[in-house]
């Protein structure tokens, strides 16, 4: 900590290593790439995307010092050294027993629940995410969200919004509590808004979890943000390093599942850690049939190596500072141009409430995948649909509309610089001078599960719009 006189300007704490070229587009390509993507902006090519905010996964820029790991990791099938770098920088922050690599955060889901989902099993947490949910529905378990009320109201601003409600978890295990093998808290809320959750928060989930000897597990995606949230704004904090707060966040749990697509900083990874020997020898047998060899677990030894490095990065105050500092420059501009935001910003995206931006529009007319589609159309920003395309089908193949119906701006870690932002803003403010027109959207084709990735739109003509509602 310094304490000078802080300066207005963001500074980015890197310059540019090497650089990747964009390229523009017109408007009638992008016109013609959205109708041949079936409005789908995952069906769209990246080389036709100038600003790519679909996700902060994967997308994130490498150090020189990431680089170099690429360049140290041994590829032995069993043992390799990358295996014990990369499992030391792990239990640095997260001092589990065991820790077993898999090739993405779903990977380490898919694993864990196989061995404890299953059909009459309950899963809450917070709120889930895509992925954990359907990995989770797909054993026939059934996932359960329990955010704060706070959390669902996108203008009502709260210092940890991503909170777990305790008084309904408590109730769902007191009448349940057999049926629940493991209680989940995402860290940050991604599905509520990026918003982080308390340490105070994790605290008392994790007591009610005592109380029925259930385990607590973190989906830990996007700790390092948690963590500054909880040493900026929690009470007893301010003076204590990142990495304690992320080590008293692990300890708290029993066990967690991880993405290194996030601040870890890599491009590829995950991990599944855990405390309890026997669950842990259930989940290595399935980890060998379904990522590889537990030291190495669908990941190359290089892999290893910049998940490593980017562990110690991610912790640093400077670029958590920047980190978070940079995604509120978005949101605040967003919002004094009179679009409805998510409040207070959370640590890896800003969230328009598009169900307020498009009021014209019902939930089941898709507002959020109409807004994403009109960024894209208007500037090639590429953004995500959080809301009734990703959430609405249930199980039972019936519709609901979601809770909110958000679009994701998600800002990709150390790769766009401040005039990106810059015009990323100017787009949405012209977009919003015309949202009122903006048409509703019905789905041609779908899939059963995780309908998002692949789901084919029609717009519809603001006629009938207006008249399905
Ligand atoms: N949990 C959370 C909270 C996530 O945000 C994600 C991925 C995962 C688990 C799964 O990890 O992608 O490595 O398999 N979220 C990305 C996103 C895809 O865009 O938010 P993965």
């Amino acid at each position: 900590m310094t304490d000078e006189p802080p300066f207005r300007t963001i500074i980015e704490p890197f310059r540019i290593h090497s650089v990747e070229p964009m390229r523009l587009t017109t408007r009638a390509e992008r016109t013609a790439a959205l109708a041949a993507a079936g409005y789908n902006l995952f069906g769209l090519a990246a080389e036709d995307v100038l600003i790519d905010l679909l996700t902060d996964s994967g997308t994130g820029a490498m150090s020189a010092e990431q680089w170099a790991g690429i360049q140290r990791g041994n590829e032995a099938y069993a043992g390799a050294p990358s295996f014990y770098r990369f499992r030391e920088a792990v239990t640095s922050l997260f001092p589990f027993r065991h820790v077993l690599p898999t090739h993405q955060g779903r990977a380490a889901e898919k694993i864990l629940f196989t061995v404890v989902g299953g059909p009459g099993r309950v899963i809450p947490n917070n709120t889930h995410f895509d992925t954990t949910r359907a990995n989770i529905e797909f054993t026939g378990a059934q996932a359960v969200d329990l955010p704060i009320p706070e959390g669902l109201q996108p203008a009502l601003r709260h210092p940890f919004k991503g909170n777990m409600d305790v008084a309904a978890l408590e109730q769902l295990l007191r009448e349940h509590a057999a049926a629940v093998p493991l209680v989940m808290l995402t860290v940050t809320n991604n599905s509520g808004g990026g918003q982080p959750v308390s340490m105070a928060n994790i605290r008392a989930v994790r007591e009610v979890c005592d109380r029925s000897g259930t385990p607590l597990f973190l989906d830990a995606c996007r700790f390092a943000e948690n963590a500054w949230f909880i040493k900026t704004r929690e009470p007893g904090y301010a003076a204590v390093p990142v990495a304690d707060i992320v080590r008293e966040m692990a300890t708290l749990a029993a066990g967690m599942t991880m993405s290194a697509k996030k601040d870890p900083l890599a491009n590829i990874g995950g991990w599944l850690a855990l405390n309890d020997d026997s669950l842990a020898e259930q989940c290595r047998n399935m980890e060998i049939l379904t990522e590889g060899f537990p030291t190495y677990g669908g990941l190359a030894g290089r892999d290893l190596e910049a998940i490593a490095q980017g562990l110690h990065e991610c912790i640093d105050d400077d670029y958590l500072r920047y980190r978070v500092r940079s995604v509120s420059y978005l949101g605040e501009a967003l919002e004094s141009a009179g679009i409805p935001v998510m409040v207070p910003f959370g640590g890896h995206a800003v969230f328009i409430d598009a169900r307020a931006m498009l009021a014209h529009l019902d939930p089941l007319q898709y507002p959020g995948q109409s807004l994403a589609c009109a960024l894209y159309e208007e500037g090639g920003v590429r953004a995500c649909e959080i809301g009734t395309v990703m959430f609405g089908l249930r199980p039972d193949g019936t519709e609901a509309p979601a809770a909110m119906d958000l679009v994701r701006l998600a800002i990709p870690r150390r790769t766009y610089t401040q005039s990106h932002i810059d015009y990323v803003i100017e787009v949405l403010t012209r977009v919003n001078g015309r949202a009122a027109g903006l048409p509703g959207m019905r789905i041609v084709s779908q899939p059963r599960h995780l309908r998002h990735f692949t789901a084919r739109f029609t717009p519809l003509d603001s006629a009938s719009a207006r008249s399905m509602g």
